[in-house]
C-alpha cells in the first residue's frame, strides 16, 4: 500500500479537503449495500461518529470484500469526498483496502443491533467496541483531565499517597488485606493468632479506603493538595452505586474552614460539568439520546429531566445548604415517611441517611443538588472537627439527584487534645496513628478537605444508571473477570 498518511476520523470529519487521498484505519461496524456499490461504517475510537466508506464493488476483488465484517479491522485509502446521504460532510470512496484483522461475523459477540448492559457486563473486554462505552470512555478521560485543570489553576500540589497502607483512614473496617503470608498455614503467635511481624512489611498491611491522613500531612505543609487515586473498599454492598475499587478525588485545604471548603465542592463540581457541556458535546448528545430511548420504558412519574438540560441546570442554580437537623425534620414530616413509604423509617436526630433519603431531599423536596452539614458525630469519622454542642460535627455531605451522596468531606479537628480523647471515644489505636498526630503537635492549624467519588460523579455526568457501566473493569462483590 503506498505511503500516505494515517488521519484520525474525528479529524476527518471535520475536513473539507475534497479530492485529497488520505488513510485511515479503524473497526468496522456495519455493511451494507449490493452488487454495485457497498458502504461501510468505519470507527476508530477518535469520536462517537462513524465514517462512511465507499466502495464500488466491481473495482476490487470479491474474497477481499467478503471479508469486511462487523469488527473486522482494515486500512483504507481513499479520496475525501463530499457526502451525499451519510448524514455527515465527508465519506471516503475506497482506492485500497487492506484487512489488518479478520473478524469471524459467526463468533463475534457484538452483533450490529442494540445489546443490553447486563449482556455487555459479561462481555466487559468487548464492551469499548460500542458507541455507548466509547463515548463513557472519552467522557471520563475529559473529567480526568479536567480535575487536573481546575487544581492546577488554583495552585493546589498533586500529591501520590500509598494504596498499601497499614492504617484504616475511614475507620469502617472494611478493608481488603494485603499480605505475603501463606494463607493456608500462616505463622501465628503465642497467642494463636496470625503473626504479622512475619509479614511482607512486618506488620498487618491492607489496601486503602481514602488518601485523607496522608493528604493532610501534606496539606499541614503545602497548603492546598489534591489526591487522585484508587480506593478499595470490601463493603457487601451489590448496588449501583458501589463499586469495591473505585477512584477518589481528595482536596485538601489548610486554613479552610467548612463554609470555605462547601464553597470549593461546588465550584469544582460545576466546573467539571461545565468542562464535560463544552468539550464533549457529541458524546453527551449520543449518551443523551440513549436515555431517552430507555425513558420510554418508564412509567411517568419515574421520568428524568434530558442528560443536557440537567448538566446545564445543575450548573446555574446554586445549591442549597441547610444541616442535618434541619433536614431530619423535613423527612421526618413527609409524605413518603409518614405514609410508611422508606424502607428505614426515619424517627429523629441520630438516623443515618439512606440514598432513599437524600434522594427525596434532592428530587422532591428542593429539587436542586443538596449540602447537608453539622452530623451527628456517632456516624461520622474520628477526625471531624466536634462543634460547640458536644453532639455534631462540622461535616458536609453533598447531594446529587440520581446518585445521593457524591462528595464526603468535613473541617477536621485540629486540636490534638480533643482529636486523641474522640480516638480514645472509638477505640481508634493511638499508638498507630502517632505520625496523624504529630501534625496536632506542631504546628496545627485549622483544615478542611473532601472526597470525590470519581465514578459517581461519571454517572451523574453520562446519565448512566449502574456504577459498573461507567468504569471499564468494575470491582464488586463476585466480579473481577476482566
Ligand atoms: O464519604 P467517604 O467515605 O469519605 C472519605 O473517604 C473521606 N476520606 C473523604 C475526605 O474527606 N477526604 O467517600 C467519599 C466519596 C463518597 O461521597 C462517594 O462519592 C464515594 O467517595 N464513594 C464510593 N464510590 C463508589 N463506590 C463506593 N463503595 C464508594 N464509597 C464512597
Ligand atoms: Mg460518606
Amino acid at each position: 500500500m503506498e505511503q500516505i498518511r494515517r488521519i484520525k476520523i474525528s479529524d476527518l470529519l471535520s475536513s473539507d479537503e475534497y479530492g485529497k487521498q488520505v488513510n485511515v484505519k479503524g473497526w468496522v461496524r456495519t455493511k451494507r449495500g449490493n452488487k454495485h456499490v457497498n458502504f461501510v461504517a468505519l470507527n476508530d475510537g477518535s469520536c462517537i461518529h462513524n465514517l462512511q466508506i465507499v466502495v464500488d464493488v466491481p473495482g476490487f476483488d470479491e474474497a477481499l470484500l467478503k471479508r469486511i465484517t462487523t469488527g473486522a479491522a482494515i486500512s483504507i485509502v481513499g479520496e475525501i469526498n463530499e457526502s451525499q446521504g451519510s448524514g455527515q460532510k465527508v465519506e471516503i470512496l475506497a482506492k485500497e483496502i487492506e484487512i489488518l484483522g479478520d473478524c469471524d461475523p459467526d463468533k463475534y459477540p457484538l452483533q450490529p443491533k442494540k445489546h443490553s448492559l447486563e449482556f455487555l457486563r459479561e462481555i466487559a473486554h468487548l464492551r469499548y467496541r460500542t458507541n455507548t462505552f466509547g463515548a463513557i470512555a472519552r467522557v471520563r478521560h475529559a473529567m480526568i483531565f479536567a480535575v487536573h485543570e481546575f487544581y492546577t489553576k488554583k495552585g493546589f500540589v498533586n500529591i501520590h499517597t500509598p494504596i498499601i497502607t497499614s492504617s484504616d483512614a475511614e475507620g469502617a473496617g472494611e478493608m481488603f488485606k494485603v499480605t505475603t503470608l501463606d494463607v493456608g498455614n500462616p505463622p501465628r503467635n503465642e497467642e494463636g493468632a496470625i503473626d504479622y511481624s512475619e509479614d511482607f512489611f512486618g506488620k498487618a498491611t491492607n489496601l486503602t479506603v481514602s488518601g485523607q491522613l496522608e493528604g493532610e500531612l501534606a496539606a499541614l505543609a503545602m497548603g492546598e493538595i489534591y489526591t487522585f487515586g484508587p480506593t478499595f473498599r470490601a463493603e457487601n454492598s451489590n448496588t449501583s452505586r458501589h463499586l469495591a475499587e473505585f477512584w477518589m478525588i481528595e482536596p485538601e485545604m489548610a486554613f479552610y474552614d467548612l463554609d470555605d471548603n462547601m464553597d470549593l465542592a461546588e465550584e469544582f463540581l460545576k466546573y467539571l460539568i461545565n468542562y464535560a457541556l463544552t468539550n464533549c458535546m457529541d458524546d453527551l448528545e449520543f449518551l443523551s439520546k440513549r436515555l431517552q430511548e430507555e425513558e420510554k420504558n418508564k412509567k411517568a412519574d419515574e421520568h428524568s429531566m434530558e442528560l443536557i438540560e440537567k448538566l446545564r441546570f445543575v450548573k446555574e442554580n446554586d445549591f442549597i445548604r441547610l444541616t442535618y437537623t434541619e433536614a431530619i425534620d423535613i423527612l421526618k414530616n413527609s409524605k413518603p415517611n409518614k405514609k410508611g413509604k422508606f424502607k428505614y423509617p426515619i424517627d429523629g436526630f441520630g438516623s443515618d441517611l439512606q440514598s432513599e433519603h437524600e434522594r427525596f431531599l434532592v428530587e422532591k423536596h428542593f429539587k436542586k443538588p443538596v449540602i447537608l452539614t453539622d452530623y451527628p458525630k456517632d456516624i461520622k469519622a474520628f477526625y471531624m472537627k466536634l462543634n460547640e454542642d458536644g453532639n455534631t460535627v462540622r461535616a458536609m455531605d453533598v447531594l446529587f439527584p440520581q446518585i445521593g451522596e457524591i462528595i464526603g468531606g468535613s473541617q477536621r479537628e485540629e486540636s490534638y487534645e480533643k482529636l486523641v480523647a474522640r480516638m480514645k471515644e472509638m477505640e481508634i489505636p493511638e499508638e498507630d496513628m502517632w505520625w496523624y498526630l504529630d501534625t496536632r503537635r506542631f504546628g496545627s492549624v485549622p483544615h478542611s478537605g473532601f472526597g470525590l467519588g470519581f465514578e459517581r460523579m461519571m454517572l451523574f455526568v453520562t446519565g448512566m444508571g449502574n456504577i459498573r457501566d461507567v468504569i471499564p473493569f468494575p470491582r464488586a462483590p463476585k466480579t473481577a473477570e476482566f
